[in-house]
């Protein structure tokens, strides 16, 4: 990567439905608070140059403490959704920046490789504004309306999205802007990029690198992070 990276943590959620005290972001996985880990996964790529953190109003400071990373981190409030508080961290990025990799915190085994590849497939392409990793959908899928099956989908054309996700930057500003202008908000950034009809590249997810939402992602986490520790 040339010119280099700012990645961007979400880490401003509550944790609503995980329903701890803590801030979801916050909570220990192997040890390490999953912000944290986030933040060095990101910071361990070489095309990663520097890292904003949006974290839940009231804990700047502390997120700020928190995240040591050997590359210099700015921590911003969020907002009260994910959209807006993609919205607060790329206020905080400097202009001329070339690329952004957004990368949610509740994801603590995205792995510094992923950065990588999601930064390099988006460079090799020229007329592409996103890069993002999706795993291949394993079940036969289903649409359901009003509780009764009304058709399968295509399996073959299903992926599910993870995060870090590589962008041209004044792709994401514009895609951003335009979605909070129509009142639109997306669950991921590379769905605003869609949206407008930018070009968004997939690439090979890792199925270890999965998000926590509940009291059994963290349990499964934990299990992850001791066989990782073990080696
Ligand atoms: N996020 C954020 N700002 C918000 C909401 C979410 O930065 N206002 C971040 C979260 O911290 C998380 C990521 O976006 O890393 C994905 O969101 P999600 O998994 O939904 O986390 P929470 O919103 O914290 O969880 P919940 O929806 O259960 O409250
Ligand atoms: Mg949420």
């Amino acid at each position: 990567m040339t010119g280099g990276a700012v990645a961007i943590i979400l880490a401003a959620g509550s944790g609503e439905r995980l329903g701890r005290a803590k801030p979801k972001a916050f909570l220990e996985v192997g040890g390490a608070p999953m912000v944290l880990r986030a933040a060095e996964a990101a910071a361990a790529c070489s095309g990663v140059t520097s890292i904003v953190i949006a974290a839940a109003s009231g804990l700047e400071e502390r997120a700020g403490a928190l995240v040591v990373v050997g590359k210099p981190v700015v921590v911003v409030a969020g907002g009260a959704t994910r959209h807006r508080s993609v919205g607060l961290a790329l206020a905080a990025i400097p202009e001329p920046t070339g690329v952004i990799v957004c990368h949610d915190a509740a994801r603590p085994f995205a792995s510094p490789r992923l950065f990588a590849e999601v930064l390099d497939a988006l460079e090799s392409s020229a007329d592409t504004s996103g890069a993002v990793p999706v795993v291949l959908v394993s079940d036969t899928v289903k649409r359901v309306h009003g509780g009764f099956v009304v058709a399968t989908e295509d399996r073959d054309e299903l992926a599910l999205a993870q995060t870090p996700q590589a962008f041209r930057a004044p792709a994401l500003r514009d895609a951003h802007a335009r979605a909070v202008r129509a009142g639109l908000e997306f669950s991921d950034d590379a769905a605003a990029l869609e949206w407008v009809g930018y070009r968004v590249v997939a690439i090979p997810g890792d199925p270890d690198n999965f998000k926590i939402t509940t009291e059994r992602d963290l349990a499964r986490a934990e299990l992850v992070a001791a066989e990782r520790a073990r080696g």
